[in-house]
């Protein structure tokens, strides 16, 4: 495919062009903790696919950003923690590793929202990890016990060989589990919040974590 077809193609759906909720930065929440609940639930409401599917960029010794989609496990608002997991082997988990520091961005289409958070990632303790793990279904906890996250793969049947030793084990063993499965919190000292609007005033209002643990918020040029 040529360039020009992929314009053709933005072409057909451009951006947004359609009626898009308001949002009133002045009647915002104080946490944004609480503003993300609300927008998650309408985004829920509104029937956006895997509203908790976030992007999550990290970048390791090298310097070098990396991004992929994990799964939001939940929010702690007194931290104002966002939770996610993954093997501590895998690329992000060695990038975490090397810098416990990372971005989380949410798009909500049907709404025409993102939210992005910044902030310092630390590591559950091992109990936590191992309920987060236990709380899976048995196709995720399959899934885990295989692991190699990202290494190279010879050929999809050598999956199914994996996958097929994984639920053995798990039947023998209930409590099998993988040996990196981590949960990490990132801590946020920034969220910034962007309602988008076809007119293009697109309304960004972003919560700084102040010195005395509140937030500070303010109004971002669009
Ligand atoms: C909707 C969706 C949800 C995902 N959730 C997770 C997750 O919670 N944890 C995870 O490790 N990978 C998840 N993945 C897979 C990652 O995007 C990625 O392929 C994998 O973790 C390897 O990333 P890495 O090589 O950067 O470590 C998800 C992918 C998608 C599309």
């Amino acid at each position: 495919m040529d360039s020009s077809e992929v314009r053709d193609l933005l072409a057909q759906a451009p951006l947004m062009a359609r009626p898009l909720p308001p949002f009133d930065p002045d009647a915002a929440p104080a946490a944004p903790t609480a503003l993300f609940t609300s927008w998650l639930a309408e985004a829920n409401a509104a029937g956006v696919l895997d509203p908790g599917a976030v992007v999550l960029a990290t970048a390791g010794a090298d310097g070098r950003p990396d991004a992929r989609i994990v799964a939001l496990r939940d929010v702690e608002p007194v931290e104002a923690g966002w939770v996610f997991a993954t093997d501590a082997a895998s690329p992000k988990g060695i990038q975490l590793a090397q810098q416990p520091a990372a971005a989380l961005t949410f798009y909500w289409p049907a709404q025409g929202r993102q939210v992005r958070v910044r902030g310092d990632v630390t590591q559950a303790t091992r109990e936590v990890s191992l309920d987060d793990f236990r709380g899976r279904s048995p196709a995720s906890r399959v899934a885990g016990l295989i692991g190699r996250q990202s290494t190279p793969l010879a050929a999809l049947t050598d999956w199914d060989l994996a996958a097929e030793g994984a639920s053995r084990q798990l039947g023998n063993h209930q409590d099998a589990h993988p040996p990196g499965h981590t949960v990490y919190t990132l801590a946020a000292h920034q969220v910034e919040f962007w309602q988008g609007d076809a007119g293009r005033r697109h309304v960004r209002l972003s919560y700084t974590r102040a010195t005395d643990g509140g937030w500070a918020r303010s109004l971002l040029w669009p």
